[in-house]
C-alpha cells in the first residue's frame, strides 16, 4: 500500500470541530493513499480547511472525483459548462442566501451524501463566515436521559418545504431572491427516515442525525411531542460550545463531512456579491 504524501498534515482548529490540513496542493492529482487519509481526517474532524488553494473547476472535479463519485444536487443551478458543481451565489441586490439555515446538505436522500467540497470563487469585502456544528459533541453532551430517549428512534427528513414549489424562495416575490439560483421544485417530493443518532461511517463514532432545516418529525410522538423534542436536540445542537467560525479568503476550501457536522453560511454582507462552488460527494445508507 503506497504511503500518504508525507507533507500532509491535520491541525485541528481551536474549535470543537474542524482541521486545517496543509501539505497538499489539490491543484495536481491527489493519489489514493491521500485520498484515504483525507477521508479518515474528515471521519475524526469533520470538516477539513484548506488555504491558499488555486484550482479551476477542473481541478475542482478531479479532486472530488478521486474521493467518491459526485452527486449532482438537483435542485441548485449548476455552473455553467460544469453541471457537476452547483453554484452557491448572493448577488449584491439579493436579500437572502443560500444555505442560511443550519442543515446537512442532502439529508432528505435516502443514501445522505458524504460531503461537499465548497471553494470561494469571490467573496465580501467582511462577512460571510460560514458556521460549522460538531454532531459528536452535540451527541455526546447530551443528557443521559434523552440520549437514552433518542438511541434506536428514527426521524423524518424532507426537502419539500425547502426546494418545493411552496418553498420561500419562490413564493417570496418582494425581494429579487427566487431568480435563476433553484430549480426542479417538482423534484422535491421523497421524504426519508433516518435515524435519529448514527454511527458514523468512518469514525464509528455516534453522532446526532437531525438538523433544522430538513428534519421534520421523529417516528412514533404525537405532532407536539416531536416538535419539541426536535425544537430542544436543535437547541442543544447550535449552542456555542458546539460551533466553529470559519473565516473564508481568496484560495480557501472546506470539505466537510454532513453525517458528523451541521452548516450555516452568515448572511452578513448585503450589497456584495458572493459566490462558491460546491461539488457534493456520494454517501452510504446510514444505521444506528
Ligand atoms: C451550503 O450551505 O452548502 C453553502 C455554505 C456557504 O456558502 O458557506
Amino acid at each position: 500500500m503506497p504511503e500518504p504524501d508525507a507533507r500532509l498534515t491535520a491541525t485541528p482548529t481551536d474549535g470543537p470541530v474542524g482541521a486545517f490540513v496543509s501539505g497538499v496542493d489539490l491543484s495536481r492529482p491527489l493519489d489514493p493513499a491521500t485520498a484515504t487519509a483525507l477521508h479518515t481526517a474528515l471521519g475524526d474532524y469533520g470538516v477539513l480547511f484548506f488555504r491558499d488553494q488555486d484550482i479551476t473547476p477542473e481541478q475542482h472535479i478531479a479532486f472530488a472525483q478521486a474521493l467518491a463519485p459526485i452527486v449532482i444536487n438537483r435542485f441548485f443551478t449548476p455552473v455553467a459548462e460544469h453541471p457537476q458543481i452547483a453554484e452557491m451565489r448572493k448577488e449584491a441586490d439579493q436579500k437572502n442566501n443560500i444555505g442560511g439555515a443550519w442543515h446537512a446538505d442532502h439529508s432528505y436522500d435516502e443514501i445522505p451524501a458524504t460531503g461537499s467540497i465548497l471553494v470561494a470563487r469571490e467573496l465580501p469585502p467582511t462577512g460571510g463566515d460560514t458556521l460549522f456544528a460538531s454532531m459528536y459533541a452535540a451527541y455526546d453532551s447530551l443528557p443521559e436521559a434523552t440520549r437514552a430517549q433518542i438511541d434506536g428512534a428514527r426521524a423524518l427528513h424532507s426537502s419539500r418545504h425547502v426546494f418545493g414549489a411552496g418553498a420561500a424562495h419562490l413564493t417570496d416575490t418582494e425581494n429579487n431572491d427566487q431568480g435563476d439560483r433553484y430549480r426542479n421544485p417538482e423534484a422535491a417530493t421523497q421524504d426519508v427516515w433516518h435515524p435519529v443518532v448514527i454511527r458514523h461511517p468512518i469514525s464509528g463514532r455516534k453522532a446526532l442525525y437531525v438538523n433544522p432545516d430538513f428534519t421534520v418529525r421523529i417516528d412514533g410522538l404525537p405532532e407536539d411531542e416531536s416538535a419539541a423534542l426536535l425544537e430542544e436536540l436543535f437547541a442543544h445542537a447550535r449552542r456555542p460550545e458546539h460551533i466553529y467560525r470559519f473565516v473564508w479568503a481568496p484560495g480557501s476550501i472546506a470539505f466537510w463531512d454532513n453525517r458528523a457536522t451541521w452548516h450555516l453560511a452568515l448572511n452578513d454582507y448585503h450589497g456584495h456579491r458572493r459566490l462558491m462552488h460546491r461539488i457534493t460527494l456520494e454517501g452510504v445508507a446510514l444505521s444506528g
